[in-house]
């Protein structure tokens, strides 16, 4: 492992041109600076003589939802835990695979202990008896900034040794589904299960599981030690709270931009710096591929939770990719279509070869419209999980708004 400040692009091709490949370990927040700072003293007051009930209204007023994509008000699921009999357990979701999205990742490489005070949070609050982080692979650095830093929680008393579990994922986009990122941690190929029950029921081995991504806990420990307003304060376009912004694709400074909950896609461009010299916004796909893409003239939009439903499109994790007048809206459709057939998990037909099929079809010079939404509905119908629910997103979506390029 290779030490920096930052883990720029730049550093990052220093390392690979000195033929180092190591992971690159950017400085990030350690255990005691992040106690010298209040860190964990939230925690330690709760466990002395907290109120479980009174911290989950606080997480409800700050309006806080889940933020790995579905937008599940936080709060409610520690209702739904308890009211199942232990042993219960916690998983953090770190499996962050939806093309476009890096917040995670940007969170974990600087101020890693806000993650993790929020999950022991949260486990004291759901009363679980062991956590498991299950982690992307592709994030070396996360997992050893991760493990150094629970062994320095074991070592300060904090947890006891063993408490936390920390899991590498294999590279499976299907494994951040929480269910099948379930069957992953009890060493199972991850195939997602039906729901209901939901994991709050029934998840690891059978017992009531609390699934948190890691920017939800990330603000759990925020709002427990500065208060609901850290983000239900900030209003925007009728919106309230913040949002992670992922950025990339043909904007100046790609990059993780914390922004008002109501930033539309322009106020989005703007923080990045603008468009790309010489790029003209055409449009943009708001959150991961399942989200699909939608035009530049539907640029007043917030991009928050619920706003993009009646449009057909969703913000999910904030994965805002920008395309401008020199790229074709076809071809990223086809590009997130073979994303999806690759990382279909094969467990049910409308999925895996509805994306298959769909493929085929949008290789075609000219796409069998009636066709393909026979195809898209099907999958819609009848997919088991949201993979195959959602992968016609991108289909209906450009046939809708740039029906002159299929
Ligand atoms: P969902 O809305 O079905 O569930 C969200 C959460 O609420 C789950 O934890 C579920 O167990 C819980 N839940 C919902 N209803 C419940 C009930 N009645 N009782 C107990 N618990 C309940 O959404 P899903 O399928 O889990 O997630 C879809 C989202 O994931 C999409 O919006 C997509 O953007 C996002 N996603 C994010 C990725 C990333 O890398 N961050 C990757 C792929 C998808
Ligand atoms: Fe697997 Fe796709 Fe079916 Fe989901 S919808 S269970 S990813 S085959």
């Amino acid at each position: 492992h290779r030490h920096v400040d930052h883990a720029t692009p730049e550093t990052i091709a220093e390392t690979i041109a000195a033929g180092d490949f190591h992971a690159v370990i950017p400085d990030y927040e350690r255990l005691e600076a992040y106690r010298a700072n209040g860190g964990y003293a939230a925690l330690e007051e709760l466990r002395q003589n907290g109120d479980w009930e009174a911290v989950q209204e606080k997480v409800l007023e700050s309006g806080l939802r889940g933020l790995g994509g579905a937008g599940f008000p936080s709060g409610k699921k520690w209702g739904f835990v308890r009211a199942n009999p232990g042993p219960r357990y916690l998983a953090v979701n770190g499996d962050e695979g939806e093309p476009g999205t890096f917040k995670d990742r940007y969170y974990l490489e600087r101020v890693p202990h806000l993650m993790l005070e929020g999950m022991l949070i949260a486990a004291w609050a759901v009363e679980a008896d062991k956590c498991f982080i299950y982690m992307r692979d592709e994030y070396p650095a996360v997992l050893h900034i991760l493990a150094e830093e629970i062994a320095a929680l074991e070592a300060a008393g904090i947890v006891a040794p063993g408490y936390i579990d920390l899991r590498r994922g294999a590279g499976a986009y299907i494994c951040g589904e929480e269910s099948s990122m379930i069957e992953s941690i009890e060493g199972k190929r991850g195939l997602p299960r039906h729901r209901p029950p939901y994991v709050a029921q029934v998840g690891i081995f059978n017992r009531p599981t609390l699934v948190h991504n890691v920017e939800t806990l990330h603000w759990v420990a925020r709002v427990c030690r500065e208060g609901p307003e850290v983000l239900n304060s900030t209003e925007l376009n009728g919106r309230k709270g913040l949002r992670s912004y992922s950025v990339s694709g043909r904007v100046a400074k790609p990059g993780v931009y914390l922004l008002a909950a109501g930033s539309t896609i322009r106020d989005v461009i703007e923080a990045a710096g603008g468009m790309a010299e010489g790029h003209t916004l055409k449009a943009y796909q708001p959150g991961g591929p399942s989200s699909g893409l939608l035009p530049a003239s539907m640029d007043d939009i917030p991009l928050d939770f619920d706003t993009l439903q009646p449009h057909g499109s969703f913000i999910g994790s904030a994965a805002v990719v920008v395309l401008s007048d020199k790229d074709s809206a076809r071809a990223a459709a086809l590009n997130m279509l073979r994303f999806f057939e690759d990382e279909s998990c094969g467990q049910c037909t409308p999925c895996r070869s509805g994306c298959e099929k769909a493929v085929k079809l949008m290789q075609a010079d000219t796409w069998d419209q009636p066709l393909l939404e026979e195809l898209c509905q099907t999958m819609v119908d009848a997919s088991i999980c949201g993979l195959g629910q959602a992968a016609p997103n991108p289909i209906l979506l450009t046939m809708k708004h740039f029906p002159e390029e299929v």
